[in-house]
Order: structure tokens, then sequence, then C-alpha cells
């Protein structure tokens, strides 16, 4: 009798305290957040997870601070929604920061919950994502927000190269908060609705004069175009979760899981002709190398990171007879597909991403080489454009290259070559290795024949001619074998799949070491 008395009474209790935690910091200010067009942490969670999916963890923790009338605002769950759910039916683990309490800040407790999901997702082996709404430390705590910061920095690194992390921007991140962000591998922005920076408005104001907006200073825009912090770009959260969904199903679960297969409709020996006449004959006219990722990846689906960053450079997740790929691109379109430092640094992330994760990675080159320059030198390409060369080399998942059209001097080797542990090489008959481009070429070694020529452009076009036949074309690298083969544009997407397939128990090392010191 007194056990069925019991459970009704402990039921409602339960009850209770759960409707308490789901409604976060109540009705007003959910109403606030909803005014201000962002959804609340729960109907953000429900966009991101399959439903039905998502398990709760902690929904009962509050802080343990009672100054500054903390003692009164203790709230189930405090301010963020931690667990645990299925995307597509696999793991992932997530946080999401709720601003209607307390303006989601950090706080010691709020901090631990973060811990627990994030040690379980590295135990588990399983991706975290982190939906980020916050006004950063809980200033009331003190130290131990503080604290609470640091401890998940620390779990971001230890996880890094483990466990895939996203972090999605759906509010403010300001001050240290943001480097928890920036320590994940994919950082997602919601234009209007999420800014990232170091320093607010209004301190910047006090200490240089300059005065900006919130959205300018660090909104989305900014970021994926500028600053290069942000990888992915949306006009509204759902498109933004959405495409959180989309790119898990590009990523094993961890550093030792397989990439996940899917089925595709398209056909692994699927010949494209139109590739024949994709390089224009005229070698300074550009043509857009996207058609060229579209018309080879299965079902011309590519989701490309960084899209408005370092235009040159073109990176991004597709799939090859099912099987997640790396792509690394120039994009001739723009800057001639040239190597700045911007451009190096877009493309060593990435590379050092897919092999972190052992994803395979598929390169087409059409590179006229690093940017000359004075802002570039004095910037730093020497460094920086060392970041892309170290990435490559030290790559030990499958390596599959395409020559296109020009890999001139450093740019060649850079670019996924034999030289670097490149595994299956081929190049188009438009393919040009060389140190340098014919016209350049031709300037310094007949300097003086050009000086003294009575027709100086006739001479220059013959000789540029000459070179080309001589040393600008695909098979004199062929005959090293630094090619493994010269193909016919066509038949790319077979032979991209075939070599994959030849690839898919590559194992291979690095002497050992703590770390290499890449050039950062
Ligand atoms: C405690 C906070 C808070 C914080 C906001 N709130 N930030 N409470 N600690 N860090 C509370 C507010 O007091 C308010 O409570 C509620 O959350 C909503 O905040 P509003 O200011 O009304 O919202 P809004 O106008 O949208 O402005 C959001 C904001 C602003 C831009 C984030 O709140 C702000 O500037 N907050 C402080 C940001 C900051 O400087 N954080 C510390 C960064 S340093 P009430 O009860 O009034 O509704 C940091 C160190 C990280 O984080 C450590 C790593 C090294």
């Amino acid at each position: 009798m007194r056990v069925e008395k019991g459970i009704p009474t402990s039921l409602e209790k339960l009850t209770k305290m759960r409707d308490q935690a789901r409604a976060g910091g109540g009705e007003k200010r959910i109403e606030q957040q909803h005014a201000k067009g962002k959804l609340i942490a729960r109907e953000r969670v429900a966009l991101l997870v399959d439903e039905g999916s998502f398990e709760e963890v902690d929904p009962f923790v509050v802080h343990r601070a009672t100054d500054f009338g903390l003692d009164q605002q203790k709230i189930p769950g405090d301010a963020v929604v931690t667990g645990y759910g299925r995307v597509d039916g696999r793991l992932v683990f997530l946080f999401a920061q709720d601003f209607t309490v307390l303006g989601g800040s950090v706080s010691e407790a709020v901090g631990q919950k973060i811990y627990k999901i994030m040690d379980m997702a590295m135990k588990v082996g399983a991706p975290v994502v982190g939906l980020n709404d916050s006004g950063g430390a809980r200033i009331q705590e003190g130290v131990d927000s503080l604290a609470a910061y640091g401890g998940i920095f620390l779990r971001n690194v230890l996880a890094s190269g483990v466990i895939p992390q996203i972090s999605v921007i759906l509010g403010p991140a300001a001050g240290g908060a943001v480097y928890s962000p920036a320590l994940t591998d994919f950082v997602f922005m919601v234009k209007g609705v999420g800014q990232m920076y170091i320093t607010g408005p209004d301190v910047i104001k006090a200490v240089t004069g300059e005065q900006v907006s919130h959205e300018e200073l660090g909104g989305a825009e900014v970021h994926a175009t500028k600053s290069g912090v942000a990888h992915f770009v949306y006009d509204n959260e759902s498109a933004c979760l959405q495409a959180v969904r989309r790119l898990l199903g590009f990523l094993p679960l961890n550093n030792a899981d397989d990439p996940p297969r899917q089925e595709p409709a398209d056909d692994p020996e699927r010949r494209d002709p139109s590739l024949r006449t994709l390089v224009p004959e005229d070698p300074v006219k550009s043509y857009d190398m996207l058609q060229l990722v579209y018309r080879v990846v299965d079902d011309g689906d590519f989701m490309e990171v960084h899209q408005q960053y370092a235009q040159n450079m073109l990176v991004g997740f597709a799939r090859m007879n099912g099987s997640p790929v790396g792509v690394v691109a120039q994009q001739p379109m723009v800057l001639a597909g040239v190597i700045d430092i911007d451009a190096s640094v877009k493309g060593a992330r990435f590379v050092r991403f897919c092999d972190a994760f052992n994803i395979p990675i598929v390169t087409f080159v059409d590179v006229p080489g690093y940017m000359p320059g004075l802002s570039q030198e004095h910037g730093g390409i020497i460094k920086h454009g060392a970041k892309l060369l170290y990435a490559y080399a030290e790559a030990t998942a499958p390596k599959v290259t395409i020559l296109v059209r020009k890999a001139y001097g450093g740019a060649y080797i850079v670019m996924g070559s034999k030289h670097l542990r490149g595994d299956v090489n081929l190049a188009w008959p438009t393919g040009e290795v060389a140190v340098m481009g014919p016209e350049g070429a031709v300037n310094i070694l007949y300097r003086d024949l050009l000086s003294k020529s009575e027709e100086p452009e006739e001479t220059r076009k013959k000789l540029i001619k000459e070179f080309k036949g001589k040393l600008a074309n695909p098979y004199i690298a062929a005959t090293r074998g630094y090619l493994d083969d010269v193909i016919d544009p066509a038949e790319t997407r077979p032979r991209i799949v075939k070599a994959l397939n030849m690839l898919q128990n590559k194992r291979d090392t690095l002497p050992p070491k703590k770390h290499g010191n890449i050039p950062l």
C-alpha cells in the first residue's frame, strides 16, 4: 500500500521538475528569444537529431553558487541542455546552450554537464555537436566559470583528431568563449543570429575609437569571407542544422571507424566524354573546376567547405562509389587558382582533418604556383605556404591526385604529388609539369637572345612553343614514374574509383615522435 501511494507522489515530483527544466528561463524569456528571431535550445535539439532519439542527460543539475542572488535562480538543468541522440541513425552527442537561463552563461555546473557528454563521446567514439548561444563565462561565479571553460578547452584539444567536433554559433560567442568553437573541426554560423568576437563593439570603441556593429565585427558573413573562422554559413537555423546533419553523413564516428558508406545511384564505371572539352585550349583561359568535381563524384553531390573563403582553393566532401572522400582542388576562375596564404591554410586544415579520420583525399590540380607579391611575402607566404606542404606530406590516408592542367614549381610538389607520398597520380593529356610557366621560363632562359632579336615577339612565340613541346606536358613526368598514367579525361571517375578500391586497406606510418612541428 505504502509503495503504491509513494509512486504517484514521486512521479508527480519528477514530472514537475522535468517541466521546470523544459521551461528553461520561463515563458517571458522564451518569448524574448523568439522575438529576436532565435529558436530555444530544445527546439534546436529537435531539429538536429532524428525524431524521438534524444536522450537528455543531467536535466536536474543546478548551479551551486549562491552569491549575487543566484540562490534565487536555480533552474533545473542550468543554462545548457546536454545529451545524445541519432542523426540518420548514427550516434551523436550534443550540448545546446540555453540563452533563456542567465544568458546561456557558463557556470561550473554548465561546464560539468558539457564535460560529461564530451568524456562519454570520447569513450564510445562519437561526434560532439555544440550549439552555442551564450554570454560567456558566468560573471557571478568568477574563477569557477573560468575553470569550467578551461575544462571544455582541454577536452576540445584531447578530442581533436579522435572524434569529429562541430560548433554551431546561434547567438553570441564572446571573449575567451570563442576558443572552444575555434578548437573544433567545423564552425557553422547563421546570418544575423550568431556572432563571434574576442572583444565586443563597446570595448573596441573604448580602446581604438572604431565604431562597428556586432554583425560587422563578428557576424557570419565576416567570418565566412574574411577571417575564415566560419566554414559554413546559412540564412536560418533550420537550414543550418540540416546542413550539420548532412556533414555528419560524410564523417566517420571516430578515428578508428570507417567513413560511412552510402549506396550510390551513380555507376562507378560512368564515363563522361564532356570532360574532354572542359579545359580550354588557350592556357590562360579559365574554366570552372566545380564542374569537374560535380561530374566526377557520386550523383554530383559535393558539400563544399569554406565556400566563400579563399575561393582559389576548393575543398569539400563527396562520395566515390558510396565512400566519402575529401576533395581538394584549385579553382582556375579565381586568381587563376594560385596558392596564396589563405588558400594554403584552408587546404592544409582540410587535408589534416581528412587524414586524422582516414578519409581519402582526392586532389585535382591546376596550379600556376604560389602567389607572388610584397603583401604575400610580408604576410608570411613562406611559413603559411609550408602548412599545405606539411599537411600533404604528413597525410597517410589514401591520396589520389589528378593533374588536370598546370602544375608549376613548388605548387606541383605540394598538391598531392608522388614526392609527398601520393598513392595514385594520374594526368589528363592537358597536364603540364614544369618549374615555371613557359612564358616566364622563356623570358629567363632566352633573355639575351630576345633582346638581340629583330622580331622579339615572333621569336618569343616560337620559343614558348618549343618549350611547351619539350617540357610543359605530362609525358616526361610519366616516363619517370612520377605520374602513374596519362588518362582520357572521360575515364576520370572510373579510374579514381578503381584507385580508391585498391587503396582501401592502405597502411602507412610516420616515424615515432611525440608530434611534429607544423609551421604555425
Ligand atoms: C551572467 C549573463 C552573462 C554572463 C548575459 N547574462 N551574459 N549573466 N554571466 N556572462 C544575463 C544578463 O544579465 C541577462 O540577465 C540575460 O543574461 C540576458 O542578457 P541580455 O544582456 O539581456 O541579452 P542581450 O541584450 O541579447 O545581450 C547579450 C550579450 C550581453 C551581448 C551576450 O548579455 C553581454 O554582453 N553579456 C556579457 C558578455 C561578456 O562579456 N561575457 C564575458 C566574456 S569573457 P537578466 O536577468 O537581466 O535577463 C568570457 C571568458 C571566457 O567569457 C573564459 C575563457 C577564457
